[in-house]
Protein backbone atom coordinates (compact mmCIF):
# COMPACT_ATOMS: atom_id res chain seq x y z
CA UNK A 1 0.00 0.00 0.00
CA UNK A 2 1.52 3.83 -1.33
CA UNK A 3 1.73 6.42 1.36
CA UNK A 4 1.18 9.93 1.60
CA UNK A 5 3.71 12.64 2.32
CA UNK A 6 2.60 16.47 2.68
CA UNK A 7 4.72 18.81 1.14
CA UNK A 8 4.90 22.08 3.34
CA UNK A 9 6.24 24.54 0.51
CA UNK A 10 2.49 25.35 -0.19
CA UNK A 11 1.13 25.64 3.13
CA UNK A 12 0.93 28.92 5.51
CA UNK A 13 4.65 28.60 6.85
CA UNK A 14 3.38 31.70 9.80
CA UNK A 15 0.83 28.92 11.14
CA UNK A 16 2.86 25.47 10.27
CA UNK A 17 1.78 23.38 13.54
CA UNK A 18 -1.68 24.08 12.43
CA UNK A 19 -1.19 23.59 8.80
CA UNK A 20 0.23 19.89 9.96
CA UNK A 21 -2.67 18.94 12.37
CA UNK A 22 -4.88 19.72 9.42
CA UNK A 23 -3.61 16.72 7.67
CA UNK A 24 -2.24 14.78 10.00
CA UNK A 25 -4.94 12.15 10.03
CA UNK A 26 -3.65 11.22 6.20
CA UNK A 27 -0.74 12.34 6.06
CA UNK A 28 2.00 9.17 6.91
CA UNK A 29 5.07 11.62 6.94
CA UNK A 30 5.63 15.78 6.31
CA UNK A 31 8.29 16.92 3.28
CA UNK A 32 10.06 19.55 3.73
CA UNK A 33 12.15 20.99 1.48
CA UNK A 34 14.97 23.27 2.25
CA UNK A 35 16.29 25.05 -0.43
CA UNK A 36 19.28 27.56 -0.05
CA UNK A 37 18.94 30.04 -3.09
CA UNK A 38 22.27 28.30 -4.78
CA UNK A 39 21.53 25.23 -5.52
CA UNK A 40 17.88 26.85 -6.51
CA UNK A 41 17.08 30.24 -6.74
CA UNK A 42 14.42 30.42 -3.98
CA UNK A 43 15.35 30.70 -0.03
CA UNK A 44 13.01 28.41 2.35
CA UNK A 45 13.29 26.88 5.51
CA UNK A 46 15.97 24.68 7.58
CA UNK A 47 16.70 23.24 10.88
CA UNK A 48 15.65 25.53 13.36
CA UNK A 49 12.23 25.22 11.42
CA UNK A 50 12.32 21.63 11.55
CA UNK A 51 13.19 21.92 15.34
CA UNK A 52 10.21 24.19 16.22
CA UNK A 53 7.85 21.92 14.64
CA UNK A 54 9.04 18.63 15.88
CA UNK A 55 7.51 19.39 19.43
CA UNK A 56 3.88 19.17 17.39
CA UNK A 57 3.73 16.23 15.62
CA UNK A 58 4.97 12.86 15.63
CA UNK A 59 4.90 12.18 11.75
CA UNK A 60 8.35 11.48 10.34
CA UNK A 61 9.77 14.85 9.35
CA UNK A 62 11.49 14.08 5.79
CA UNK A 63 14.00 17.11 4.83
CA UNK A 64 14.48 17.38 1.27
CA UNK A 65 17.64 19.01 0.76
CA UNK A 66 17.93 21.24 -2.64
CA UNK A 67 21.53 23.25 -1.39
CA UNK A 68 24.62 22.89 -2.21
CA UNK A 69 27.01 21.22 0.08
CA UNK A 70 24.81 19.03 1.90
CA UNK A 71 26.85 17.54 4.25
CA UNK A 72 27.38 20.78 6.06
CA UNK A 73 23.23 20.74 7.23
CA UNK A 74 23.77 16.66 8.53
CA UNK A 75 24.42 17.29 12.28
CA UNK A 76 21.62 20.72 13.09
CA UNK A 77 19.45 18.79 10.88
CA UNK A 78 19.70 15.66 13.76
CA UNK A 79 19.62 17.95 16.55
CA UNK A 80 16.13 19.36 15.14
CA UNK A 81 15.02 15.71 15.34
CA UNK A 82 14.96 15.23 11.54
CA UNK A 83 13.83 11.35 10.80
CA UNK A 84 14.75 11.42 7.13
CA UNK A 85 16.86 13.24 4.69
CA UNK A 86 17.40 13.21 0.57
CA UNK A 87 19.56 15.61 -0.92
CA UNK A 88 20.18 16.16 -4.63
CA UNK A 89 21.74 13.89 -6.89
CA UNK A 90 23.57 17.11 -8.86
CA UNK A 91 24.37 18.65 -5.78
CA UNK A 92 27.37 16.14 -4.40
CA UNK A 93 30.67 14.70 -6.00
CA UNK A 94 30.28 11.52 -4.33
CA UNK A 95 27.28 10.36 -2.18
CA UNK A 96 28.32 7.10 -0.56
CA UNK A 97 30.40 9.28 2.35
CA UNK A 98 26.92 11.33 2.72
CA UNK A 99 24.72 8.64 2.66
CA UNK A 100 26.59 6.86 5.69
CA UNK A 101 27.26 10.43 7.83
CA UNK A 102 23.13 10.68 7.69
CA UNK A 103 22.86 7.07 8.58
CA UNK A 104 25.23 7.46 11.46
CA UNK A 105 23.76 10.68 12.97
CA UNK A 106 20.07 8.17 13.09
CA UNK A 107 18.50 9.23 10.11
CA UNK A 108 17.12 7.64 7.41
CA UNK A 109 18.61 8.54 3.91
CA UNK A 110 17.96 8.58 0.55
CA UNK A 111 18.69 10.54 -3.14
CA UNK A 112 16.28 13.07 -4.75
CA UNK A 113 16.78 13.34 -8.62
CA UNK A 114 16.41 16.24 -10.80
CA UNK A 115 14.23 15.86 -14.01
CA UNK A 116 17.23 16.15 -16.05
CA UNK A 117 19.25 13.28 -13.76
CA UNK A 118 18.70 9.23 -14.90
CA UNK A 119 17.70 6.75 -12.88
CA UNK A 120 20.81 4.63 -13.80
CA UNK A 121 22.92 7.41 -11.99
CA UNK A 122 22.00 5.62 -8.90
CA UNK A 123 21.28 2.60 -9.23
CA UNK A 124 25.02 1.52 -8.02
CA UNK A 125 24.28 2.79 -4.79
CA UNK A 126 20.52 1.53 -4.77
CA UNK A 127 21.91 -0.71 -1.62
CA UNK A 128 23.21 1.99 0.78
CA UNK A 129 19.56 3.77 0.43
CA UNK A 130 16.29 4.05 2.20
CA UNK A 131 14.41 5.94 -0.13
CA UNK A 132 15.18 7.58 -3.71
CA UNK A 133 13.09 10.62 -4.61
CA UNK A 134 11.91 11.25 -8.03
CA UNK A 135 11.27 14.64 -8.48
CA UNK A 136 8.61 15.24 -11.69
CA UNK A 137 9.51 18.76 -11.61
CA UNK A 138 12.33 21.19 -11.64
CA UNK A 139 13.47 21.67 -7.82
CA UNK A 140 12.59 25.11 -6.51
CA UNK A 141 8.94 25.73 -6.49
CA UNK A 142 5.86 24.12 -5.76
CA UNK A 143 2.69 24.27 -8.45
CA UNK A 144 4.56 23.37 -11.68
CA UNK A 145 2.96 20.96 -13.96
CA UNK A 146 3.99 16.91 -13.31
CA UNK A 147 6.51 15.79 -16.18
CA UNK A 148 5.61 12.79 -17.62
CA UNK A 149 9.08 11.46 -18.05
CA UNK A 150 9.24 11.26 -13.94
CA UNK A 151 7.04 7.59 -14.82
CA UNK A 152 9.62 6.04 -16.55
CA UNK A 153 12.43 6.65 -14.12
CA UNK A 154 10.12 5.43 -11.27
CA UNK A 155 9.89 2.06 -13.48
CA UNK A 156 13.30 1.82 -13.94
CA UNK A 157 13.76 2.17 -9.98
CA UNK A 158 10.57 -0.37 -8.88
CA UNK A 159 12.25 -2.84 -11.32
CA UNK A 160 15.49 -2.83 -9.82
CA UNK A 161 14.55 -2.45 -6.67
CA UNK A 162 12.32 -5.43 -6.88
CA UNK A 163 14.65 -7.70 -8.94
CA UNK A 164 17.33 -6.89 -5.89
CA UNK A 165 14.80 -8.00 -3.35
CA UNK A 166 15.65 -4.09 -1.63
CA UNK A 167 12.82 -2.54 0.68
CA UNK A 168 13.97 1.24 -1.15
CA UNK A 169 10.82 3.68 -0.94
CA UNK A 170 10.44 5.40 -4.42
CA UNK A 171 8.71 8.59 -3.59
CA UNK A 172 7.50 10.96 -5.84
CA UNK A 173 7.18 14.65 -5.44
CA UNK A 174 5.80 17.39 -7.57
CA UNK A 175 2.94 17.93 -9.29
CA UNK A 176 1.39 15.35 -7.55
CA UNK A 177 -2.29 14.86 -7.58
CA UNK A 178 -5.26 13.44 -8.04
CA UNK A 179 -4.80 13.79 -12.15
CA UNK A 180 -1.32 12.53 -11.50
CA UNK A 181 -1.54 10.09 -8.45
CA UNK A 182 -2.94 6.89 -10.42
CA UNK A 183 -0.26 6.76 -12.51
CA UNK A 184 2.29 7.49 -10.23
CA UNK A 185 1.22 4.43 -8.32
CA UNK A 186 1.21 2.58 -11.58
CA UNK A 187 4.24 3.04 -12.67
CA UNK A 188 5.44 1.95 -9.24
CA UNK A 189 5.75 5.07 -6.70
CA UNK A 190 5.30 3.76 -2.77
CA UNK A 191 5.19 7.48 -1.29
CA UNK A 192 3.26 10.49 -3.21
CA UNK A 193 4.32 13.54 -2.32
CA UNK A 194 2.06 16.66 -2.88
CA UNK A 195 2.25 20.55 -1.75
CA UNK A 196 -0.26 22.44 -3.89
CA UNK A 197 -2.56 19.62 -4.34
CA UNK A 198 -3.31 19.17 -0.32
CA UNK A 199 -1.81 22.84 1.12
CA UNK A 200 -3.10 24.89 -1.88
CA UNK A 201 -6.87 23.42 -1.86
CA UNK A 202 -9.67 24.81 0.21
CA UNK A 203 -9.74 22.09 2.01
CA UNK A 204 -6.53 20.31 3.13
CA UNK A 205 -7.42 17.98 5.23
CA UNK A 206 -10.14 16.41 2.76
CA UNK A 207 -7.63 17.22 0.21
CA UNK A 208 -5.06 14.50 2.53
CA UNK A 209 -7.80 12.27 2.71
CA UNK A 210 -8.75 11.71 -0.66
CA UNK A 211 -5.26 11.30 -2.19
CA UNK A 212 -4.31 9.25 0.79
CA UNK A 213 -7.75 7.32 -0.42
CA UNK A 214 -6.14 6.99 -3.98
CA UNK A 215 -2.87 5.67 -2.49
CA UNK A 216 -4.21 3.20 -0.17
CA UNK A 217 -6.48 1.76 -3.08
CA UNK A 218 -3.15 1.18 -5.08
C1 LIG B 1 10.00 21.16 -5.48
C2 LIG B 1 9.76 20.43 -4.19
C3 LIG B 1 8.45 19.74 -4.05
C4 LIG B 1 7.26 20.68 -4.06
C5 LIG B 1 6.10 20.01 -4.70
O1 LIG B 1 11.29 21.70 -5.41
O2 LIG B 1 10.74 19.45 -4.00
O3 LIG B 1 8.43 19.02 -2.83
O4 LIG B 1 6.90 21.05 -2.76
O5 LIG B 1 5.08 20.94 -4.93
P1 LIG B 1 3.80 20.55 -5.77
O6 LIG B 1 3.17 19.37 -5.11
O7 LIG B 1 2.94 21.78 -5.71
O8 LIG B 1 4.26 20.26 -7.16
ZN1 LIG C 1 10.52 18.20 -2.26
Amino acid sequence: MATLGASILSADLARLADEVKLVAADADLIHIDVMDGHFVPPLTIGPPVIAALRAHTDLPLHAHLQVEGPETLIDDLAAAGTDAVSFQHEAVAEALPLHRKIRGAGMRTGIALAPETPADAILGDLEELDHVVVLAVYPGWAGQPFRSDALAKIQTLRFEIDRRGLTVEVHVDGGVGPETAASCLDAGADVLVAASAIFGAEDPARAARDLKRAAGAA
